[in-house]
């Protein structure tokens, strides 16, 4: 079966094409590289021993979307393609709204236009803001979002349900906790482009001497240690849920579905652990200083991850170890080159 893997050439979505391809799917990439590298392309290529078919495409462009979908004879669409810089989109809320919401929309209108019925949808655990109740399950309230980011996943989350209650469409929105890592072949894996937000790139950035040290955003939170806690998954793992929703939506009987999965590990880590990690897998000493807060952090996320389990049969099965273990030798591969 032909899939249409929007975003195809990110970090997650590069990592669900290999995926795709060794559970027997044809992955078929649209990317418009505005935050990704055709690089990606070779490195999928050596991993998979096979070209992936890409277009160069920018989801808001309907006619070019609707070619695609046609003339790959699509079955399903993975849709990852979206802006995800947490601080940049305080900044810039219509560009955000406009791309990610306006991609969603222009991509749902052509999957009706062209009887192509089943969606996964890339939504984050950012919908559930601050939370006192952990492990968060689907069940627990949805926050109006800290960042505009977030609040494009809560408000795409409700775009798809409205019109999975109309319209005989399939759909599984998946809720990922905090993606890192790298395949293990280091050929693949994440591309910050300029000075990374999220904290494994930085880490692994300062390790190889790219960055001169990290800044532990805040150590006085009501944690064990005082750092924040969050649900590290290795991207692998995360690629494999993709899969298992697909397979899901495909032996569904119902005529129109719309659920929603947390996919993380079901433990929380703090950052200091994080860091202690990494050094005992590098066996290097990482340059780090505790700083203020950053505006925007909860103190603690991590996911209650039994329906995925149970409905999916998917369980994540690599441990942090393991995704700092990957991430280094990704970031070892890049070497110092600054992205
Ligand atoms: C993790 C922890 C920081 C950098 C975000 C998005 C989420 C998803 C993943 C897109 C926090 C601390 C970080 C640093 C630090 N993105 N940190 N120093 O904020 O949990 O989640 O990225 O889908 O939707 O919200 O991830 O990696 O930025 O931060 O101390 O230089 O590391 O304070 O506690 P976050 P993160």
């Amino acid at each position: 079966m032909n899939i249409l893997v929007t975003g195809g050439a990110g970090f997650i979505g590069s990592h669900t094409v290999v995926a795709l391809s060794e559970a027997g799917f044809t992955p078929i990439i649209v990317d418009n590289f505005s935050n990704s590298e055709i690089s990606v392309l070779t490195g999928l290529e050596k991993i998979l021993g096979k070209k992936v078919r890409c277009h160069t495409i920018d989801c808001n462009d309907a006619a070019a979307l609707r070619e695609v979908m046609l003339s790959e004879k699509i079955d399903g669409v993975i849709h990852f393609a979206a802006f995800k810089a947490v601080g940049e989109s305080m900044g810039a809320p219509l560009a955000y709204y406009r791309n990610n919401l306006g991609s969603l929309v222009t991509l749902l209108e052509v999957m009706l236009e062209t009887s192509v019925n089943h969606l996964i949808f890339s939504s984050s655990c950012t919908v559930y803001g601050e939370t006192e109740t952990l492990p968060v399950t689907e069940a627990t309230a949805v926050k109006p979002a800290a960042s505009v980011y977030g609040n494009t996943k809560r408000v795409g989350e409700e775009i798809l349900y409205d019109v999975a209650k109309a319209h005989p469409l399939k759909i599984i929105a998946l809720r990922y906790f905090n993606p890192i890592g790298a395949h293990p072949s280091g050929l693949i894996g994440e591309l910050p482009l300029g000075i990374p937000s999220n904290l494994v790139p930085f880490v692994t950035q300062t390790a190889i001497g790219l960055r001169e040290s990290l800044t532990v955003f805040g150590n006085d939170y009501p944690t064990k240690d005082g750092t924040c806690v969050r649900d590290y998954i290795h991207v692998m793992d995360l690629a494999d849920a993709h899969v298992a929703a697909l397979q899901h939506l495909l032996v569904t009987e119902k005529p129109s579905l719309y659920d929603v999965f947390n996919v993380g590990t079901g433990a929380g880590n703090s950052v200091l652990e994080l860091i202690q990690t990494f050094e005992d897998v590098s066996g290097s000493t990482l340059r780090y200083q505790i700083g203020a807060r950053r505006p925007g952090d909860v103190t603690a996320i991590w996911g209650d991850v039994h329906k995925a389990n149970n409905v999916l049969g998917w369980k994540a099965r690599r441990t942090l170890r393991e995704g700092l273990a990957d991430a280094w030798r990704w970031q070892q591969q890049l070497g110092a080159r600054n992205k």
